[in-house]
């Protein structure tokens, strides 16, 4: 049964309403056991990360349970702004993602932003939240700084198991950082 959600910026929750200690409590209810590292970056560095600047993030909340100001975590999506090692990716591939951006020749790092985080609490099925919808959200937040600043890229880093997933969702294999053994995808938002 789909489960009633409001989209909310941590930095706004962190701004008023509720106090850093209630929006900790809730954060400690939130697992994930697919994916320990999600969860944990929502209970130890999400809160930090507002404060310094290094991230943003959006919780998907259980509108009931806001409406009796309780903080109940269906799932989250955290946006941070990136550089992209495009070392060995060919002249001819860089053309065809990047186009003629200066320094498509000889630079390998460029700025970019990325998906750093996307989960759903285990206590919820695809069918009661899904999880999907974090990602054109994200990408309308990015499309925003864009906008305003520049840039062109979303990036995400995803594990292989997730690779399917996001290419369903119109992100593009880059390469594999064999050393992380994670796959980087990339996605134009113009
Ligand atoms: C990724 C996620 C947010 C997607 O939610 P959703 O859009 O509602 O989609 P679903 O949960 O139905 O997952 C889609 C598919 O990916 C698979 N999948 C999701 N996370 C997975 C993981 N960590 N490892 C392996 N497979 C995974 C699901 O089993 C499902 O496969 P199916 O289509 O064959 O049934 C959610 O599945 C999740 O929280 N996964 C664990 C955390 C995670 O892996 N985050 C991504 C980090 S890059």
């Amino acid at each position: 049964m789909v489960v009633a959600t409001k989209i909310v910026a941590l930095a706004e929750l962190l701004d008023g309403g509720f106090s850093k200690q209630a929006i900790r409590r809730a954060f400690s209810r939130f697992s994930c056991e697919r994916d320990p590292d999600v969860s944990l970056f929502l209970k130890a560095h999400a809160i930090q990360n507002e404060a310094t600047g290094a991230s943003r993030t959006y919780l998907a909340l259980s509108s009931d349970a806001l409406d009796e100001d309780r903080l109940e975590v269906l799932a989250f999506v955290t946006v941070a702004v990136s550089v992209t090692d495009y070392t060995g990716i060919d002249l001819g591939r860089r053309l065809q993602i990047m186009g003629r951006v200066p320094g498509v020749e000889s630079a390998n790092f460029f700025p970019g932003y990325l998906v750093a985080q996307l989960a759903r609490d285990d206590c919820y099925t695809h069918d009661d939240f899904d999880a999907s919808r974090l990602l054109p959200f994200a990408g309308d937040v990015i499309a925003g700084a864009i906008a305003v600043v520049g840039g062109r890229f979303a990036y995400i880093d995803c594990r292989d198991e997730l690779v399917g997933y996001y290419k369903r969702q119109d992100y593009e294999p880059l390469y594999y950082d064999e050393g992380r053994d994670l796959h980087k995808l990339v996605k134009p938002l113009f």
